[in-house]
């Protein structure tokens, strides 16, 4: 099943991207990954994300479209892959209808104003890309999963995370009728613990197979 995970900025999109990828044993695709490893690598494609990505924009599509039609190339995306977000603008849809077919949309659905917090407060394991919160990590700076070590995004500090949610708004939220209107769309309630969260996906995706 090919399978793209919309949802605003802090919604909980890679948290339940590791969990779904691991269920239906799906290769899990985040473009905001995918940029990260290129910076920390010091890319040609890393330099160029860098300027957009810290001030929480967009790269340009023709980029990002052209690095995520290549790896859906790849040999483990025969089988059904998980987009973790990508696309996140009309122009990105389209051009991902042109070279490959999307079974379902999970729309993570939750209310903006609770994201500035959980994006803040976010950190993540350098090894192994798990997602955690400061609230609910009692002090501890090691990830539970791998024991790597917990860093803070760059881009998830108060003025960058306003642009995103703005950038958000303006381009990515029209996709939810984009897929609506071609009944892929799987609206899932976001808020809850991620367990409860994960359940409703998993519902949803059993009755959508
Ligand atoms: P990207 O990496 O995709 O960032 P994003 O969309 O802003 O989303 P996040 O990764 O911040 O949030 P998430 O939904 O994955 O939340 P998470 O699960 O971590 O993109 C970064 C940048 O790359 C973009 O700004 C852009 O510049 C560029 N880019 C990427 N894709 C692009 C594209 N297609 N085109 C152009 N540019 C692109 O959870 C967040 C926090 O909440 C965590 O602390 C987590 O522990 C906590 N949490 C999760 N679930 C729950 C829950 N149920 N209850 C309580 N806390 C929870
Ligand atoms: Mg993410
Ligand atoms: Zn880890």
């Amino acid at each position: 099943m090919n399978i793209i995970l919309l949802g605003a900025p802090g919604a909980g999109k890679g948290t339940q991207a590791t969990r779904i990828a691991e269920k239906y044993r799906l290769p899990h695709i985040s473009t905001g990954d995918i940029f990260r490893d290129n910076i920390k690598r010091g890319t040609e494609i890393g330099l160029l994300a860098k300027s957009y990505t810290d001030k929480g924009q967009l790269v340009p599509d023709e980029v990002t479209c052209k690095i995520v039609e290549g790896r859906l190339k790849e040999a483990d995306c025969a089988d059904g892959y998980l987009l973790d977000g990508f696309p996140r603008n009309l122009f990105q849809a389209e051009e991902l209808d042109k070279f490959s077919k999307v079974d379902a949309v999970i729309n993570i659905d939750i209310d903006l104003s609770l994201l500035m917090d959980r994006l803040c407060g976010r950190r993540v394991c350098k090894d192994c890309g798990e997602s955690y919160h400061i609230n609910f990590l009692g002090g501890k700076s090691d990830c539970e999963k791998c024991g790597g070590e917990l860093y803070q995004r760059k881009d998830d500090n108060e003025e960058t995370v306003g642009n995103r949610l703005k950038v958000y708004g303006e381009q990515t939220a029209p996709l939810i009728e984009y897929y609506r209107k071609k009944n892929v769309l799987i609206n899932i309630d976001g808020v809850g613990t991620i367990d409860e969260v994960f359940a409703r996906i998993a519902a949803a995706l059993g009755q959508a197979k």
